[in-house]
């Protein structure tokens, strides 16, 4: 089985992947990452030189080769991946996969990205707590009706051990 984990950025879809592929021994990918090794760049860099639209197709292909690799996975995906190119259409109503959305609140999303904006290319020009909320609450709402697609849906408001206990015992 594929466990794949959706939500905004900040939901904390790649710490709690990482936790939960170690606490049932599964092997844990982010997409993030086997794309940044694959491609030798940072996200940061490729949406720098490259643009987005490159990423989103770069994002599409590795998904689509993480999908159809052998074997149980914990795949943690970025916040835009299930947005873009058909990704829906490979991701839900699959019975190979269990998608599950972190469902975090504007506010908390807001305080946590405001901490790691470096990083992401689509916020790190914003610079208050106030437009960091007003655009991830505008961004969401655009997203929300993709991740809501997922079979699970989990408040992922809680702490690291709670939102863990819940994800066994909805998944397993
Ligand atoms: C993106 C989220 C990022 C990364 C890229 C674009 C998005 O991943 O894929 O910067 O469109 O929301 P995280 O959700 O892991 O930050």
């Amino acid at each position: 089985m594929k466990i794949i984990l959706i939500g905004y950025m900040g939901s904390g879809k790649s710490t709690i992947g990482k936790a939960l592929g170690l606490l049932v021994n599964i092997p844990f990918v982010d997409l993030d990452s086997y794309i940044e090794e694959k491609e030798k760049q940072t996200i940061h860099d490729i949406f720098k030189t490259k643009g987005e639209v490159y990423f989103r197709k770069q994002e599409h292909f590795y998904l689509k080769e993480l999908l159809q690799a052998d074997g149980p996975m914990v795949l943690s995906l970025g916040g835009g991946t299930p947005c873009f190119i058909n990704n829906e259409k490979l991701l839900f109503n699959n019975t190979s996969y269990k998608t599950v959305y972190l469902n975090v609140s504007v506010k908390e999303l807001a305080d946590r990205l405001l901490i790691g904006k470096a990083s992401r290319p689509l916020i790190s020009h914003i610079n208050s707590l106030e437009e960091m909320q007003e655009f991830v609450g505008k961004h969401l709402f655009e997203r929300t009706v993709f991740y809501n697609k997922s079979e699970v849906v989990i408040d992922a408001n809680k702490d690291q051990k709670t939102i863990l206990e819940k994800l066994v015992m909805m998944l397993f």
